[in-house]
């Protein structure tokens, strides 16, 4: 028997179904949907906090500092709740500037950093990335970008704290072209740097825009001076300015122009230099992200594309976030909308249980809190409660089979073996990491030679949440220990007895996911590709779709 589906009692809205065409697609058209891409101190939170300054969401400077100071590595169960109480505000946060509406998702770093991060992703429709021009190209910018890649995620870059030393803007440019493969298209340029950084020159507008240490001042204006010529310029800063006229000389010449079609590829990159902590080239990203980035566009289901201003409502769980509100226990089960008009009180059909629910007490967020929510359109992210029966990549519409794809399990970079203290429990473990690997908080491979489980994650935290579930929800005092495996594969095979053959042939590294998949766990980048290279009938993957 299925679980009931228990969505609370808030109080209904009037369903006022069928909003007319013209305004699902002009509530379409002014939304953008995207997430921050970044490494860890590069400057996201600052960024994120500016953003939120700028559209008079928050009114206090700290308040994104203050959660993030909050959150920290820990394995007291009690702590790790109330730092999910604490990011969960700051998952989702919907935001209004001139006239758009604009979710900016979290991609969780640091200690936080798991598939959620990664998975983020695929419900955006475009990205951020922050870049410290004084690191230039970092890890997790890679692995992020890499991921905006499956869908071609228009990027806007954004390279920070031009008020210190950094390195070269050529070499960063030239740098981002060869270790992301991406074009660069430069529209504003930096003026000196460091304690000689006196703005930047829009390459597109032959503006020059001063910089000015920045104050904690919502949406603050600088100097504008038209034209690189403009003596002016010459007298306030004889030296750069002439530096300047060389180097736009040379990326005139060296680097893309800025191709709007080309970007909407994810071919191709404007580039933003500025200062984030100051202000300033803040409002410039915005502009871009409301003037070129595009509203949320047709989404791959498996019947058929779905179009955003559809009359019909759809949508997709990307995420899933257990156990945020200490006083609920609740999860909540964060909801990408693809089509038509979400409004609290309507029933929509839970596609894989086959059922319909009826959703009242939904949560939307807000810039500074979780709030009601009375109506989403495509774009927008809900979050519904959800006890145990939601799965990540599950669907929703209103009666038709859309299993919205696209939304994919990430090869883990983390693994551990999984025993227990008290071997009678041993059920409880299975039916925990069962529900835990469908619910996308680890990835369960069981080795078909061998009996302890193996568990995937992509960031260790997941590991330290997994226990700290393991015990509250099922209770089992788990001990996750360290493995020889290094990294996994899905495999797959047209031929079925290859596949029989290289499970034989492997049997103590060949394992089965929560879902039935077969997987390659390898010991070493060797041992893999080695593996690889004697089975040649096999594909390995670093990805899967959800089932
Ligand atoms: P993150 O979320 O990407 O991890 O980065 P975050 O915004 O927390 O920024 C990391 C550090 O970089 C912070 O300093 C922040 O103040 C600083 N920072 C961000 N933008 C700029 C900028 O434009 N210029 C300069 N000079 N610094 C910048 P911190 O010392 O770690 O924290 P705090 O002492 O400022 O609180």
């Amino acid at each position: 028997d299925l679980p009931e589906i228990d969505t609370g009692t808030a109080p209904e809205a009037t369903p006022t179904r069928n909003a007319p065409a013209a305004q699902i697609a002009r509530e379409v058209q002014r939304r953008r949907t995207f997430g921050i891409i970044s490494h860890p101190d590069a400057g996201k939170t600052t960024l994120t906090e500016k953003l939120l300054l700028f559209s008079g969401a928050i009114q206090l400077a700290g308040t994104v500092k203050a959660r993030k100071s909050g959150r920290h590595a820990t394995s007291d169960w009690m702590e790790i709740e109330k730092q999910r109480g604490i990011s969960v505000a700051s998952s989702v946060m919907q935001f209004e500037y001139r006239d758009h509406v604009v979710n900016l998702l979290d991609t969780p770093g640091h200690q936080d950093f798991s598939e959620d991060t990664y998975r983020v992703l695929t419900a955006v429709d475009s990205a951020l990335m922050v870049i410290d021009a004084a690191k230039g190209v970092e890890a997790q910018t890679i692995k992020l970008l890499n991921v905006c890649r499956m869908r071609n995620t228009p990027i806007i870059t954004f390279m920070n704290k031009m008020d210190r030393e950094t390195r070269d803007p050529l070499e960063l440019l030239d740098e981002l072209e060869s270790v992301l493969d991406i074009r660069c298209a430069p529209v504003t340029w930096p003026i000196g740097m460091g304690k000689t950084f006196r703005g930047v020159y829009h390459l597109l507008r032959d503006e020059i825009m001063l910089f000015a240490a920045g104050s904690e001042k919502a949406d603050q204006a600088f100097e504008v001076i038209k034209g690189i010529d403009n003596p002016r310029l010459a007298e306030m800063f004889p030296l750069e300015i002439e530096q300047l006229k060389m180097e736009v000389e040379l990326v005139h010449g060296a680097s893309h122009p800025f191709d709007l079609e080309a970007f909407l590829a994810g071919t191709q990159t404007p580039v933003f230099f500025g200062s984030a902590i100051n202000n300033f080239g803040v409002r410039e990203i915005l502009n871009a992200l409301l003037d070129w980035a595009q509203p949320p566009r047709e989404r791959d289901a498996t019947v058929r594309a779905v179009a955003p201003t559809e009359a019909l409502f759809s949508g997709f769980v990307f995420k899933i976030q257990a156990n945020m509100d200490p006083a609920h226990r609740d999860r909540i089960a964060f909801l990408r909308v693809c089509s038509g008009r979400f409004e609290r009180g309507m029933k929509i059909k839970h596609l894989r249980l086959n059922r319909e629910i009826k959703v009242s007490n939904v949560v939307t967020f807000m810039a500074s809190s979780r709030e009601q929510v009375e109506e989403a359109y495509a774009g927008d992210i809900i979050g519904l409660p959800n006890h145990g029966n939601m799965q990540i990549g599950d669907s929703f519409s209103e009666g038709e089979l859309l299993q919205f794809t696209g939304i994919p399990y990430f090869a883990p970079d983390f693994f551990r073996s999984v025993r227990i203290r008290n071997p009678l429990k041993v059920k409880q473990l299975h039916k925990g990491l069962q529900q835990l690997g469908e619910e996308g908080a680890v990835q369960v491979f069981k080795p078909v030679q061998g009996g302890e489980l193996v568990l995937g994650a992509v960031g260790v935290l997941q590991f330290e949440v997994v226990a700290s579930r393991l015990m509250n929800e099922y209770g089992v005092d788990a001990v996750f220990e360290g493995t020889s495996i290094s990294s996994a594969r899905w495999v797959s095979g047209d031929d079925k007895r290859v596949l029989a053959d290289f499970e034989r042939a492997l049997g103590h590294n060949v394992a089965y996911d929560a879902a039935g998949n077969m997987a390659y766990l390898a010991t070493s980048g060797v041992n893999l590709k080695l593996t690889q290279e004697r089975w040649p009938k096999l594909t390995f993957h670093a990805t899967r779709e959800h089932a």
